[in-house]
């Protein structure tokens, strides 16, 4: 499989991340330990979470994610070959949350505990905190990364602006800058990183790494009708989302190129985001083994230009 450089990080990636929301919520432990093996028997190594995964599941806390994917990575002894990236910023109870100096230090430790490891080779800021000078945040993330605790940093959920703003303090005051960012991005949402952030990672060579690749499940085509919203928990939300007329025509062009290659609509929608140019790693998410395989197959599915045409047709806002 193609590994692909995570910008200027030094990481070097699979073209394709294992979203970890679903541990601790649509995919229990046992569940959870299946589809990361099968994920990095396939020839993956990167993997994705936030201290807050999965909080909002019933009973949960926060930390479960984490939690699950050190239990895995120790059980398996894999902690070397496996690319982490996991977030800060979320709150995770009062007064826990946000980029402050004084909150990441203490949020790192807790992340490292549950993860069962001495490193995050990516770890980023979950949201903005306007409140915090980026001078403050970064300095933060220098230390963690002077100690060792953290290879990279990166962002999520930035505006364009204020990346640029964060991406010029770096470049003025010497400290680290975000390598990576992860927006929200695919098939059905492109306006949001295609108006100005495209242009500003690509510019500053940064990695992509976006996240809802398969709009929440909406592009593996199975809500094709409000009766479907039963097929999942997170059924309502993406129906009410997405199952429009513009989402109709992206999922029928899915269809006709899928059936092209022989391919699903899952694999095809995770195949449109590899072959874009700029874009590093998709991440996605399955709670289930047998939806494995599609993610599986994305990565050696190769869209021919007619294909990218088609479905950026199908998709233009
Ligand atoms: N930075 C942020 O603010 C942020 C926000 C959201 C997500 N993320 C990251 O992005 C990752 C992915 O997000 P996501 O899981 O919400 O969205 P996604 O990848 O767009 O959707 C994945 C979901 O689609 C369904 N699915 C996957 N393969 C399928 C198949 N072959 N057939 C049928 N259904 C299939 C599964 O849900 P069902 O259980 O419904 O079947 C799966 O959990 C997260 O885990 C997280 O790491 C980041």
């Amino acid at each position: 499989m193609d590994q692909r450089q995570l910008g200027h990080s030094g990481l070097t990636v699979s073209p394709l991340c294992f979203g970890g929301n679903v541990f601790g919520w649509t995919a229990d432990e046992a569940t959870s330990f299946r589809l990361l093996d099968a994920f990095v028997d396939a020839g993956f190594n990167f993997v994705d979470t936030a201290d807050v995964y999965s909080a909002w599941a019933p009973g949960n806390t926060g930390g479960e994610s984490e939690t699950i994917i050190g239990t895995w990575m120790k059980s398996r002894g894999n902690r070397d070959r496996i690319v982490l990236a996991t977030k800060v910023g979320s709150e995770m109870g009062p007064g826990k949350k946000g980029l402050s100096p004084a909150w990441i230090r203490t949020a790192v430790e807790d992340s490292l505990r549950r993860l069962q490891t001495d490193r995050i080779d990516l770890y980023q800021s979950h949201w903005d905190d306007p409140e915090t000078p980026f001078e403050d945040t970064l300095g933060a993330y220098k230390e963690l990364i002077d100690q060792g605790k953290v290879r990279a940093i990166g962002a999520s959920n930035l505006t364009a602006p204020r990346l640029r703003e964060a991406l010029e303090v770096s470049a003025r005051t010497g400290l680290p800058r975000y390598e990576t960012l992860q927006p929200e991005y695919n098939l059905y949402s492109r306006e949001g990183y295609e108006a100005e952030l495209e242009g500003i990672c690509r510019e500053n060579g940064l990695g992509v790494i976006n996240y809802y690749s398969l709009a929440a499940g909406f592009l593996t085509g199975k809500y094709r009708s409000a009766d479907d919203v039963g097929k999942s928990a997170r059924g309502n939300g993406v129906v009410s989302k997405y199952l429009n007329e513009r989402g109709r025509a992206i999922l029928a062009a899915l269809d006709e190129v899928a059936g092209r290659h022989g391919a699903t609509p899952s694999q095809v929608a995770i195949a449109w985001l590899i072959a874009r140019p700029g874009l590093t790693a998709p991440i996605a998410s399955a709670s289930k083994p047998e939806q494995m395989g599609d993610l599986i197959a994305a990565a050696a599915l190769r869209l021919e230009a007619d294909d990218i045409a088609q479905l950026d047709r199908a998709s233009a806002y």
